[in-house]
């Protein structure tokens, strides 16, 4: 292989100019690059789908999203209903838009486990069994942790990472009983890295993380259900009645993206079929390297965003239960 490369090496010295020379080097560096890339998208692809295929028919699927009342969830509600899908809401909120005939509404709080199972058990006898969870409800109060009471911590954590827990243990098993389904958990970018004013909604997210990557691999080792896709997808800033208020940090903290974006890209992946662990946008730094790089590189980047939640005024759903 040595020899090949230094002959190969040693003929474009000899015959190319150096503008020639350059050329080829610039192709060849793309060739890499586009050849790693694909190579690690396919094996990503196979990694993440257990290496088996497995069919969605649209007109019999039914979507669950929890928190689809608004904001992001409404506008993934809005987006599969549109195509026709059946969608199943979940939120504590009324819906901030009018219903299309295959948009069923339930109002339940995903922190009560009871309610949840009650609420599953009409939503089979009227609708039928969700095979599509979407579980993307969440609040954040956003707020320093001591400046936070007890139930600020309370809701965020139940919500977040309990709410979480519960829509999962509701609604796998029928997955698991037939080897089939997709549940896609809404982290967030800062379940990779901690920001000021922020530490429970974070931990909360990183623990979505967590549940996403145990699961992933539960399902294939201990459910031996491998055709369940477990996604995740991490956005970061995103424009809706969570994050107002929110201040831009040059090159790094934008205006944020619309929800209709995020909400096509969560679309495109059920619709695929296929199972994947989306970090939004493509610009956001990748968060994930965040844990492997200097440990300065990581407080510089916290120490730039700092301010960026200090004039924020999230909506609160869960109002009537402070
Ligand atoms: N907005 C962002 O910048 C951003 C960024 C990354 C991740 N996320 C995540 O995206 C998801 C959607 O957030 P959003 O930005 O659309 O905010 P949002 O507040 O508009 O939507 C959250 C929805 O969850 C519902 N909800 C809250 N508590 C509930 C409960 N106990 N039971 C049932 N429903 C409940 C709310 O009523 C609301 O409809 C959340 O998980 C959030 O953490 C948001």
């Amino acid at each position: 292989m040595a020899n090949y490369l230094g002959s190969a090496a040693q003929f474009a010295l000899d015959h190319l100019n150096q503008r020639q020379l350059h050329y080829s080097l610039l192709l060849s560096a793309l060739g890499l690059g586009y050849g790693s890339s694909w190579l690690n998208q396919s094996w990503s692809d196979e990694a993440l789908n257990h290496g088996t295929t497995a069919d969605f028919d649209w007109d019999k699927e039914i979507v669950l999203v929890t928190g689809g009342a608004g904001g992001i969830g409404g506008e993934i509600v809005l987006r599969m209903a549109q195509s026709g899908t059946r969608v199943v809401v979940l939120d504590v909120m009324e819906l901030t838009y009018i219903p299309s005939s295959n948009i069923y509404y339930y109002q339940c709080d995903i922190t009560d486990h009871e309610a949840l199972k009650r609420v599953a058990q009409r939503i089979r006898a009227e609708v039928g069994e969700p095979t599509v969870v979407v579980a993307n409800a969440g609040i954040c109060r956003g707020k320093a942790l001591l400046e936070e009471t007890e139930h600020d911590v309370e809701l965020t954590i139940g919500v977040n990472t309990l709410g979480l827990l519960w829509t999962v243990k509701t609604f796998l098993p029928s997955m698991v009983e037939r080897n089939h389904g997709h549940v896609l958990i809404v982290a967030s970018v800062t379940g990779y890295m901690g920001t000021a004013r922020s530490v429970d909604y974070c931990a909360s997210k990183a623990a979505a993380i967590s549940i996403y990557e145990g699961l992933h691999t539960e399902m294939k080792h201990v459910y031996k259900s491998p055709a369940v896709r477990i996604s995740c997808a991490s956005p970061s800033l995103v424009q809706t009645k969570m994050f107002k208020g929110i201040k831009p940090v040059a090159g790094m903290v934008g205006s944020g993206m619309r929800p209709s974006f995020v909400a096509g890209k969560i679309a495109d992946v059920l619709y695929s079929g296929k199972a994947q662990n989306l970090i939004l946008s493509r610009w956001a730094l990748p968060p994930g390297i965040m844990r492997v790089l200097p440990q300065w590189m990581r407080v510089h980047v916290q120490d730039r965003a700092a301010s960026s939640l200090e004039s924020l005024d999230p909506h609160n759903p869960m109002a009537s239960k402070l």
